[in-house]
C-alpha cells in the first residue's frame, strides 16, 4: 500500500473516497466539516438533522458523488466523544474506514486530518491504523478474494514535515506489527522452531541486525535443561534465537534491555495433553517470541540509543516417547531445580532458561512476553494484557508506553503469598501453583525467581494475542499486541542507568 502526503486543499483531492471523521457532540460538524458542509451545499447539515450522522464511534456515513468535492465518495466515520478521543481512537477510525472501503473494492483513498489531530503523532497513528487494517490472513488462500488490497492512501490536512515524520514512524511500526501477525498466523507445520529461526535470520539480514541461532547441541552444552526438557517430546529440534541491536555509541553505564519471548510453535500440552477442542489455536503459542522479533525489526530502523538483546527460545510441546512426564525434575540454566507437575505449563520452563541467558548476555533490564496462561483470560478476558513487574518504576514506564501506543494493559499483583504456592517438596520450585486460583500470578512468580534482582516485567498476552472474531479495524487471527508498547518503551529508554 502506497501512502503519500497531499498538500492540496481537500476539495481538490481526487480519490475514490475521501475519509474524515465527526465527533459525537451537540453539533458533529466542527470547523473542517463546516467547510465541507458548505462545499457540499449543506448536505452534512441535513444528515445531522436526520440523525444519520451522529458521530457515534465507528458509525459510517457514505456519500456518493458529493457536490463540491473532486473525490468520488465522502466517508464520515464516527469518532465518539471528543473528550475521550486520543490517538488510539484515531488509529481505529483509520483502520475501520480502510476495511469498510476495502469491502467495497475501492483502491485509492484519501484521509483528511481534523484541526486538532494534525501533528506527527496523529499521522503516525493513522498510518499504523491503515497498515494494520489492510492486513489479511489469506496467505494460504489460492484464490484471493478479488484481491481487495488498497493501492494508495493520500494523507491530507497535515503540514508536510509533521506528516512525513509520522508517516515514516507509522510505516515502520505498522509493518513490524504485521510481520508479527504473519508469523503468529502461520500453522505449526509451516513454522517449526527451525523455520522460525530461518525467518528471524532473514529479517535480521534485511535490517542489519546481529543474529545468532543456537541448535539443540549448543542448548544442551550450555545446560538449558528446562528448554531441552520441553523439546524432548518432539522430533522437531529446538532453537534459541538471539538478536542484538547495538546503538552507534554507548557509555559504560549504559543499560542493556533484554527482551525474552515465548515461542512454543505448537502447544499440545505434552503428556498433560490438552483437550482436542480449540487445540488448533495453540499454533499462536509463539506470539511472545514473534513480538520480540517484530520489536527488533522496528528498532533496527528507528535506531534508539539503547542496546537491546532479544532472546527467543523456540520449541514444540509434544507428548513423544522421550517427553518429560509429570513429576520429573529438570535443572535449568540458572542452576535451579524444577519439579514439573504439569507438562502443559511449559512456557515458564523455556522462559526460565531464556531469562537466565539474557542475563548472561548482560541484560540489566528484562521484559518477557508470553501467551503464558489461560488464567489471565479468566482475570482480564480478551481486553487487557496482564502486566507483572518487580519494580513500580519500571512498570510505570511500561504503562505510560502502553497508553501512548493505545494498547490496553493492566498491572497485576505479585505478593509473596503467591510465591509460597510454587514451593516444591523435592526441588527448588514447581511449575504449577498449589491451591486454588491465581494461575497467572503463580506463573509470573515462577519467572520472577529467574529474573532475580534484575528489574523485570512480564506481559501475559494469552488473552490478547489472538482475535476469534474480526474487529472493524482488524482481521481475525493474530493481533500483534504489545509490539507498539515495547517499541515505545525502547525508544524512550534512558541511555544511562
Ligand atoms: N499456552 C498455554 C496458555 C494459553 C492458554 C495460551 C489459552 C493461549 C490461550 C500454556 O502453556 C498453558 O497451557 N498453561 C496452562 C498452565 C496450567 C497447566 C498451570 C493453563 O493456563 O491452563
Ligand atoms: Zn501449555
Ligand atoms: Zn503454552
Amino acid at each position: 500500500m502506497r501512502i503519500a502526503i497531499a498538500t492540496q486543499p481537500f476539495a481538490h483531492l481526487s480519490a475514490q473516497a475521501l475519509v474524515t471523521y465527526a465527533f459525537e457532540q451537540d453539533d458533529p460538524i466542527g470547523d473542517v466539516l463546516a467547510e465541507m458542509d458548505q462545499a457540499t451545499g449543506g448536505r452534512l447539515r441535513r444528515l445531522v438533522e436526520a440523525r444519520e450522522l451522529t458521530g457515534k464511534m465507528l458509525e459510517m456515513t457514505l456519500l456518493h458523488w458529493p457536490p463540491g468535492l473532486a473525490a468520488e465518495r465522502l466517508l464520515i466515520v464516527g469518532a465518539g466523544k471528543l473528550e475521550k478521543f486520543t490517538t488510539a481512537e484515531l488509529r481505529r477510525v483509520a483502520g475501520a474506514a480502510l476495511r469498510y472501503l476495502k469491502n467495497r473494492s475501492l483502491k485509492q483513498l484519501a484521509f483528511l486530518a481534523r484541526e486538532d489531530n494534525s501533528d506527527a503523532a496523529a499521522a503516525q497513528a493513522v498510518v499504523e491504523g491503515l497498515l494494520v487494517g489492510d492486513f489479511e490472513p489469506d496467505r494460504y488462500k489460492t484464490e484471493k478474494k478479488n484481491n481487495k488490497a488498497i493501492e494508495s492512501v493520500a494523507l491530507c490536512g497535515w503540514a508536510a514535515s509533521e506528516a512525513e515524520a509520522g508517516l515514516a514512524r507509522g510505516r515502520i511500526i505498522g509493518e513490524s506489527q504485521n510481520f508479527v501477525r504473519e508469523l503468529v498466523n502461520e500453522p505449526s507445520n509451516r513454522l517449526t522452531p527451525r523455520l522460525l529461526a530461518e525467518r528471524a535470520e532473514a529479517m535480521t539480514r534485511e535490517f542489519g541486525l546481529r543474529c545468532e541461532i543456537l541448535d539443540e547441541k549448543q542448548i544442551e552444552d550450555l545446560g538449558m535443561g528446562a528448554l531441552l526438557a520441553v523439546a524432548r517430546g518432539s522430533d522437531e529440534p529446538p532453537r534459541l534465537i538471539v538478536v542484538t541491536y547495538e546503538p552507534p555509541q554507548m557509555g559504560a553505564r549504559a543499560p542493556v534491555l533484554g527482551l525474552v519471548g515465548k515461542a512454543i510453535t505448537f502447544d499440545t500440552g505434552g503428556v498433560s495433553i490438552k483437550p482436542a477442542e480449540g487445540m488448533e489455536k495453540m499454533k499462536y503459542d509463539m506470539a511472545g517470541g514473534a513480538t520480540m522479533l517484530g520489536v527488533m525489526r522496528a528498532i533496527a530502523q528507528l535506531k534508539p540509543l539503547v542496546k537491546v538483546v532479544a532472546v527467543v527460545p523456540a520449541t514444540e510441546n509434544m507428548p513423544g516417547g522421550r517427553a518429560q512426564k509429570p513429576g520429573d525434575v529438570q535443572f535449568s540454566l540458572a542452576g535451579k531445580s524444577i519439579e514439573v507437575i504439569n507438562t502443559d505449563a511449559e512456557g515458564r520452563l523455556i522462559l526460565a532458561d531464556g531469562i537466565a541467558y539474557a542475563k548472561r548476555l548482560g541484560a540489566t533490564h528484562l521484559v518477557d512476553a508470553a501467551t503464558l496462561t489461560g488464567a489471565i483470560v479468566v482475570a482480564l478476558s480478551n481486553v487487557n494484557v496482564g502486566v507483572f513487574a518487580s519494580q513500580p518504576e519500571f512498570s510505570d514506564r511500561l504503562l505510560a508506553s502502553a497508553r501512548r501506543a493505545g494498547e490496553k494493559m493492566w498491572l497485576m499483583p505479585l505478593d509473596e503469598e503467591y510465591g509460597e504456592m510454587i514451593k516444591s517438596t523435592i526441588a527448588d520450585i514447581q511449575n504449577v501453583g498449589s491451591g486454588k486460583g491465581g494461575g497467572a500470578v503463580t506463573a509470573a512468580m515462577f519467572l520472577k525467581e529467574f529474573a532475580e534482582d534484575t528489574p523485570w516485567i512480564h506481559l501475559d498476552i494469552a488473552g490478547t494475542a489472538w482475535l476469534d472474531e474480526a474487529k472493524p479495524w482488524a482481521a481475525k487471527g493474530a493481533t500483534g499486541v504489545a509490539l507498539r508498547t515495547l517499541v515505545d518503551l525502547v525508544m524512550n529508554f534512558p541511555a544511562e542507568r
